[in-house]
């Protein structure tokens, strides 16, 4: 893909590849000391979505010796070997089996954007045990609409017939806020330049993972961890109305709604996401 500008590139660390249970190799990148914070990327991306948190843990960075970031490729993206994991609750489970790859059993803060965010969601049900606090980015907790479902299997066959390239000119068109400028337009070409690079087999597993995903609204009730959620206020994907619904179900949920971002904040305006989360994990997690 299109790398990092050349400033946030010298801080992302080299991949090493974490043999997990069932013999697939993830690629892995880490960082920084303290506790664990899990980065999970979104849909059909990876690990370089993220590129711009690595300031937080670098020398002076807000999260200097407070925090390890450890951001994986799930299964089948980025660097890591498939198949995909073929459900959402599957992909939680690969996340607990790459912890346990990296001999960390300590519970860790689990944050992830839209498809990592319904990982997340499934990690706080499946293990909590293995967790101390969750960041919902982007995401939602309601299972997809018939019409949502219906575009996904129409996606997957176009993605079958086309290839990834298809799945690019369906999807970045609506993941950005609508500003013009020159960062929108890097941007864009790196999320094209990811998702062109991804396995159609990935593509159309995950698609199938997504459309299938339960409703999550009645289980976010029972969590009792800290949480953050935050959403770019132009967010056309997941709006601000899903993650305000999420704030009343979880108890003490906080809210951020950043503006002049759409469905990838994290890379939109990485200064505003990084404060939020550097905040988020100083006062209610560490
Ligand atoms: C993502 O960004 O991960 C996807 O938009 C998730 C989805 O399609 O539900």
């Amino acid at each position: 893909m299109t790398g990092p500008s050349p400033a946030a590139a010298s801080l992302v660390p080299e991949a090493r590849l974490a043999t997990i249970r069932d013999g697939r190799r993830i690629a892995v990148r880490e960082a920084g000391s303290g506790v664990p914070v899990v980065l999970l990327h979104g849909f059909p991306l990876d690990h370089s979505m993220w590129d711009g948190q690595w300031r937080l843990v670098a020398p002076r960075g807000w999260l200097d010796g407070v925090a390890r970031l450890i951001v994986p490729d799930l299964a089948g993206f980025g660097g890591s070997d498939g198949p995909t994991s073929s459900s959402i609750a599957a992909m939680a489970d690969e996340v607990v089996a790459i912890l346990d790859a990296l001999g960390c059993q300590e519970p860790v803060v689990a944050c992830g954007l839209s498809m990592g965010g319904y990982v997340v969601q499934h990690l706080a049900i499946r293990h909590p045990a293995r967790l101390r606090g969750l960041v919902l980015v982007d995401t939602k907790l309601e299972a997809d609409t018939p019409e949502a479902r219906a575009g996904r299997v129409d996606l997957s066959e176009r993605v079958g017939r086309l290839g990834a390239g298809i799945a690019a000119e369906a999807m970045v068109p609506r993941l950005l806020a609508r500003g013009a400028g020159t960062d929108r337009r890097v941007i864009e070409t790196r999320l094209r330049d990811t998702i062109k690079q991804t396995a159609v087999a990935t593509i159309q597993t995950a698609l199938k993972a997504l459309g299938d995903r339960p409703d999550m609204t009645a289980a976010a009730a029972g969590v009792s961890l800290p949480t953050l959620l935050v959403v770019g206020a132009e967010d056309m994907i997941t709006p601000p109305e899903c993650l305000e619904r999420a704030q009343a179900l979880i108890r003490g949920a906080e809210l951020e709604t950043i503006p002049g971002c759409g469905h990838m904040t994290p890379m939109e305006d990485p200064a505003a996401f990084n404060a939020r989360l550097a905040s988020f994990l100083r006062e209610r997690v560490v």
